[in-house]
């Protein structure tokens, strides 16, 4: 008889993000009169700007005749791409990153996910909590978390790192010695980051436990404070411990056109074994190369045209994100994040639980949120609001949540 990976049979219910559209969704068709809201998923609403859609077009173009027309991408990116990325990211800010160390991908979350098959079945895993769920769910599928107790949720095996109000969303460094560490800054879902300092601790103790950090970085062109990070490699000896994950979706728009890439420095080492060679068979059998038109495409974000007209695209949701900490604020509504990220990380009023709240929001604001306990144990108590909303459905959102607090 065939047997399954039993792991899949682990995993809770459904994807966080699918469980809360398929809710949505039974609400809207039993109340199609109500206008419902979504700042659920951090999904972008913006147009991809004109720099993008004029690169794109050529690229189609190019595509379109015989002379300049092109079959299978590099499997690890056009070279084009990745020294720009290198030059542009990376070595104009102090990072000696090469272009060579650039891995083009379809997208963050697919690194994210696919980068634990590199690594033994028995590491030891640590993650934020509350966490996005790619991290877990991956390494679960792969039996790396134990098992999951349903009713604490979480999994015995993963080394959870509590960040809640109480430490200020700061991970502590862990008990147990963990292999793997993945950390997220500007923070999903808590929207809240880690300064230079608080960061260096972590590179200083990846590097001196043997472990590895997975540093998602997806967040980054949201930073506006000074010592926030771009890079875990703006951090002296992090080229040593580190993986840094980024993507195109939250900069530039691209979460339906789909390009991200994972940067491993060649002197990255594990047991003597380069990670870097690894990542790149892995790439290399299990991936084809990311569209041509949509590396074009990214090439616009790095333009002088692309990078003004992207300025204005993410100080269009940063200024959502200060609507909705000044409506929730003034509703009385304790708020954490928003300042260098695009999510706002509410405490949910009289010690409501984060599922009852997203019912009471959807029922009387039909304002769709998620669920802090989604992402983790010390979740439980917390409601996210995403700012990549439309800025008219964004403010329309507060206006109904403040008319609910005041009545
Ligand atoms: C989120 O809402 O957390 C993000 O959209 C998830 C993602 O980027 O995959």
């Amino acid at each position: 008889m065939v047997r399954v990976n039993e792991n899949y049979l682990k995993l809770p219910g459904s994807y966080l993000f699918s469980a809360i559209g398929k809710k949505v969704s039974a609400y809207s068709e039993a109340n199609p009169d109500k206008k419902v809201i979504r700042l659920g998923i951090g999904d972008v609403t913006q147009p991809l700007v004109p720099a993008i859609v004029e690169a794109l077009h050529r690229a189609v173009d190019e595509m379109g005749r015989a002379e300049t027309f092109r079959g299978y991408a590099p499997d690890l990116g056009y070279g084009f791409l990745r020294e720009e990325i290198a030059k542009k990211d990376y070595q104009e800010r102090g990072c000696a990153i090469s272009a060579d160390e650039i891995f083009v991908s379809d997208g963050a979350k697919s690194d994210c996910g696919n980068i634990q098959e590199i690594f033994a079945g028995d590491c030891r895993v640590a993650v934020c909590d509350p966490v996005y769920p790619v991290y877990v769910d991956s390494n679960a599928m792969a039996g790396r978390a134990g098992d999951y107790d349903e009713k604490a949720g979480m999994w015995s095996n993963i080394i959870y790192m509590p960040c809640t109000a109480k430490n200020g969303f700061v991970p502590q460094l862990p008990g147990e010695r963990p292999d793997l560490i993945y950390l997220c800054n500007p923070n999903n879902p808590t929207g809240t980051t880690l300064n230079r300092s608080q960061l260096k601790v972590w590179v200083d103790y990846a590097r001196q436990a043997g472990a590895v950090i997975l540093y998602d970085a997806a967040y980054e062109a949201y930073i506006s404070e000074e010592d926030v990070p771009h890079s875990i490699y703006e951090i002296q000896g992090a080229e040593d411990c580190a993986v840094e994950f980024r993507s195109f979706s939250k900069n530039a728009g691209f979460t339906g056109i789909r390009l991200g890439f994972t940067v491993i420095p060649k002197g990255l080492k594990c047991g003597g074994v380069s990670l870097h060679g690894l990542w790149a068979r892995r790439h290399g059998t299990k991936f084809n190369g990311a569209p041509y038109i949509v590396q074009k495409a990214a090439m616009a974000v790095y333009s002088d045209e692309g990078k003004a007209q992207l300025k204005e695209q993410v100080a269009y949701y940063m200024n959502n994100a200060r609507v909705i900490r000044g409506g929730l604020e003034s509703a009385g509504y304790q708020v954490y994040g928003g300042v260098s990220a695009p999510y706002i990380w509410l405490k949910t009023p009289d010690g409501m639980s984060s599922w009852d709240f997203f019912d009471w929001l959807l029922e009387n604001a039909n304002v769709v949120g998620t669920p802090g306990s989604g992402f983790g144990p010390s979740g439980e108590g917390y409601f996210r609001l995403t700012a990549f909303g439309t800025y008219e459905n964004t403010a329309e959102a507060m206006e109904r949540i403040r008319r609910l607090k005041r009545s």
